[in-house]
């Protein structure tokens, strides 16, 4: 019997690490299946559950199912997408890549979630946000990623839009001026979750190599010998 203190069972463990490494952004894939109300309730509890800055919860769920309201998000996608296509003028190999890539699936979906931050939420005063306000936002993404997770393990497919326009997402959905939407995103049953991102796929780019990232007490340093071992390990991640 495990108590509270011990590490997760192996089989816990596993659980929890395939979660991890098989979570995708999905934006295709989505199957004509509803999903249930309960595995949905259990998706936006955990999101509810994350870490926040001074215990603040400034997140909110906005679920939509209305079709109406989808082909209006869907629009500010469209218009929001030119502007992107535009920016990549002086690059038609890149352009021409975007133009390809399939980035929302906003009607094909079951259901979509606006998750938004309230800045005001048992404010002014926010334990630990007065020093770096984007802790706020931070926490709201928090919440997306253990909906993210917890949606994988269910077996259900999420995919975040960003190309879309605050003021649009504002206005569609009611959303006060001092609350902000942070995340548009679409979930839904999926006929396969992909071993790799789309986007390494298709070759717009690959997963960084995790040496890469790693800084040994201070920025400048990638190697140092009272951090062989570690280094090695990470290094040898690289391999495979
Ligand atoms: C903040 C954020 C915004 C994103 N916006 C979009 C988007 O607008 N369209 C899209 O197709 N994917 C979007 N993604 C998904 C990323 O492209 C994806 O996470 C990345 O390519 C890695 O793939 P993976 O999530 O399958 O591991 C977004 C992800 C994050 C975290």
């Amino acid at each position: 019997m495990s108590t509270d203190l011990d590490s997760f069972t192996s089989t816990e463990k596993d659980g929890l690490y395939k979660a991890v490494f098989s979570r995708r952004d999905v934006r295709s894939h989505f199957i004509d299946k509803k999903i249930p109300d309960d595995v949905l309730v259990k998706i936006l509890n955990a999101a509810h559950h994350a870490p926040s800055v001074g215990y603040s919860q400034p997140w909110d769920f906005i679920i939509i199912k209305s079709k109406a309201t989808r082909l209006k998000v869907k629009n500010s996608f469209s218009v929001e997408r030119e502007k992107s296509i535009s920016l990549l003028d002086n690059d038609l190999d890149k352009q021409d890549k975007y133009i390809k890539l399939k980035l929302e699936g906003i009607l094909e979906s079951d259901i979509n979630i606006c998750v938004t931050y309230d800045p005001e939420r048992f404010g002014p005063f926010i334990l630990g946000r007065t020093s770096i306000p984007e802790t706020g936002e931070y926490s709201v993404c928090c919440a997306i990623q253990n909906l993210w997770l917890t949606a994988r393990a269910e077996g259900v497919g999420v995919g975040w839009v960003s190309i879309l326009s605050i003021d649009d997402l504002r206005k569609i959905l009611g959303i006060p001026n001092h609350v902000k939407p942070i995340a548009y995103l679409c979930l839904g049953y999926v006929n396969k979750f992909e071993d790799r991102p789309d986007l390494e796929r298709v070759g717009w780019l690959k997963r960084t190599i995790l040496s890469k990232v790693i800084h040994f007490e201070d920025w400048n340093n990638t190697e140092l010998s009272s951090w062989y071992n570690i280094n090695k390990m990470i290094q040898n991640l690289n391999d495979r």
